[in-house]
């Protein structure tokens, strides 16, 4: 499958507005703020229908193609990125008493967390543009999972993270064989460093939150859930933020399908944060711009000091009529064990937040008996265990012995 045309038009900053032509690449706008693709939808349109879509055999995100800024996709899809299921639970709709309620369980992608989606278009991108070297900046699962993709299409990734990440994410990173340089310092500190590498040596950089393709991978969940409902859009979608790239690209999926007239309309987008490391609902809640924090929660993936990719993070929250949700560690790691024995979905800190942010809303009166709820689960629990750990207790061992077991179970139940 190969685009007739190009049907990206140009890039326009999210911020002053200013438009570029779409060669060559650029990674920000001149002001400093990100970019956004903007599609010839009527282009589009022109080759591409629900029926044709609905014809393609391929499940895997690549699917999409005339909505990706890249030309062509990749020969091997086989690693299969995207394509994730959305799982219905009638009985944890009835308990809370709403319409539906969905799992977008992006845990399923090749190294573990939704991070794949935008991995996957920037490594088809980077090779599009002749490059072989990937740097990324990283809390975590963005490198683990260049890692993953890179060794799948034989490219070379270098990581930038802080010591801090969870030994699981470095542990895939090394596995993965990608080169890893592990920063005394903060997620922040990692991303300024990987700036200045990029600048210094060319490598392709998949640094959230500067690189516009990104966010263009990320919004294939959007695509996805959209035609997993038959294009009928749900009404609310709760998504964990720390930079603000997946919510950013889950507005941008929503709003290209309004554009291109497959669905009515878009679904309210509701950005969870940690208490503290809230940078943008914070300037959600009092209407100001975003300033920094100082970052500091057990969900590693959206601990996040100031956001590199707020401007489309606001957007998609004001845009969508959604709102912002704090919520605490304590509530992250009680949702993270509820979720999984209620649903049999193990997520990380950072994706079980959504779950959290989901029991406030309601509790709020924010969420409507009417309402199609669909919660993203971004990252796996395998990622990070001693946080899991820390609302469980693993049992003493017994000796092998029916009596012994009568003890134990006894005291266990
Ligand atoms: C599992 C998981 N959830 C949520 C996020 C937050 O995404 P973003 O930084 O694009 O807001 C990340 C980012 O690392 C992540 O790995
Ligand atoms: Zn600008």
């Amino acid at each position: 499958m190969t685009k007739v045309q190009h049907p990206i038009s140009n890039y326009q900053c999210v911020s002053c507005g200013t438009e570029y032509e779409i060669e060559p690449f650029r990674y920000q706008c001149d002001c400093g703020e990100n970019l956004d693709y903007i599609y010839n939808y009527n282009l589009i349109k022109r080759s591409w229908s629900k029926q044709t879509l609905a014809e393609n055999p391929d499940r895997s995100h690549w699917r999409y193609l005339p909505l990706l800024p890249v030309q062509n996709v990749p020969e091997n899809r086989s690693l299969q990125v995207g394509g994730t299921p959305l799982i219905s639970f009638p009985e944890i709709a009835n308990e809370f008493q709403i319409a539906n309620f969905y799992i977008k369980d992006d845990t399923r992608n090749p190294s573990g967390s939704l991070k794949d989606r935008a991995s996957d278009i920037g490594i088809q991108h980077a090779t599009e543009l002749g490059e072989e070297t990937i740097v990324a900046a990283s809390t975590g699962n963005a490198a683990a999972s260049l890692a993953a993709l890179s060794a799948f299409y034989g490219k070379k990734a270098v990581i930038i993270a802080p010591a801090s990440a969870p030994k699981a994410k470095l542990t895939q990173i090394l596995q993965y064989g990608a080169t890893l340089i592990l920063v005394k310092g903060s997620y922040d500190d990692a991303f300024d460093l990987s700036k200045k590498v990029v600048e210094k040596y060319g490598w392709y950089s998949r640094s959230t939150g500067i690189n516009p393709v990104l966010s263009e991978g990320k919004k294939t969940v959007a695509l996805e859930i959209a035609e997993q409902l038959n294009w009928k859009v749900p009404d609310k979608v709760f998504v964990p933020v720390g930079d603000g790239c997946i919510i950013g690209g889950v507005y941008k999926g929503f709003y290209d399908l309004l554009q291109l007239g497959w669905t009515s309309r878009i679904p309210k987008i509701i950005a969870v944060q940690a208490e503290d490391s809230a940078a943008i609902v914070t300037a959600l809640m009092h209407d100001r711009s975003i300033e920094p924090v100082k970052a500091k929660t057990i969900a590693d993936s959206i601990s996040v000091d100031m956001p590199r990719d707020g401007m489309k993070a606001i957007r998609a929250v004001r845009k969508s009529g959604g709102f912002g949700v704090t919520v605490t560690d304590d509530e992250i790691l009680s949702a993270q064990k509820d979720l999984a024995s209620s649903s049999g979905i193990f997520a990380e800190p950072a994706a079980s937040a959504t779950y959290a942010g989901f029991l406030i809303a309601l509790n709020d009166g924010k969420v409507k008996k009417s309402d199609e709820i669909v919660i993203l689960i971004t990252g796996s629990g395998l990622k990070d265990i001693p946080a899991a750990q820390k609302k469980i207790s693993i049992p003493d061992p017994i000796t092998p012995d029916l009596d012994h077991f009568k003890e134990a179970i006894y005291f266990i139940s």
